[in-house]
């Protein structure tokens, strides 16, 4: 089955209130596969990489400054439309406007501690999996796709 792959990444405020599991179980539950996860205490340089796109915004040291400040859970996951899945399950930036049921919506309140990264295009999720992943990526047949997909 083609399927698109979208890069979730759990922020050193989600990894230090203990949101690791809830996360990932969010994903998994609703049937999406694990393709890459690792943790990463990344570097000031690679965060201003991933995150080029904001370099002229005024909050852009401060972002980069919070997600250095401890490590990150970064994941790749693949299904059926899960880059624009993948957004809708985290809510809004500012978790202030994140709908109830959200990630954001559920466990957050300012938008400088808002738990959880996702890819906001398949283009750009390709850059950000080969960023964080240039190793690779795991192949395998989920057992579950049967179940999952018609
Ligand atoms: P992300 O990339 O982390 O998934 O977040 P996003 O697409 O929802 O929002 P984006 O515009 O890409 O912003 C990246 C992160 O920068 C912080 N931010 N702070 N102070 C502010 O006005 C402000 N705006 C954005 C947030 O942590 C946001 O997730
Ligand atoms: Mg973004």
């Amino acid at each position: 089955m083609a399927s698109e792959q979208t890069y979730i990444m759990i922020k050193p405020d989600g990894v230090n209130r203990g949101l690791v599991g809830d996360i990932i179980a969010r994903f998994e539950k609703r049937g999406y596969k694990l393709v890459a996860l690792k943790m990463v205490t990344a570097t000031k340089e690679h965060l201003e990489k991933h995150y080029a796109d904001l370099s002229s915004k005024s909050f852009f040291p401060g972002l980069v400054k919070y997600m250095a400040s401890g490590p990150v859970v970064a994941m790749v996951w693949e299904g059926k439309d899960v880059v624009k899945q993948g957004r809708a399950m985290l809510g809004a930036t500012n978790p202030l406007a994140s709908a109830p049921g959200t990630i954001r919506g559920d466990y957050c309140i300012d938008v400088g501690r808002n738990v959880c990264h996702g890819s906001d295009a398949v283009e750009s999720a390709q850059k950000e999996i080969a960023l964080w992943f240039p190793e690779g990526l795991n192949q395998y047949k989920l057992a579950s796709e049967g179940w999952v997909y018609e």
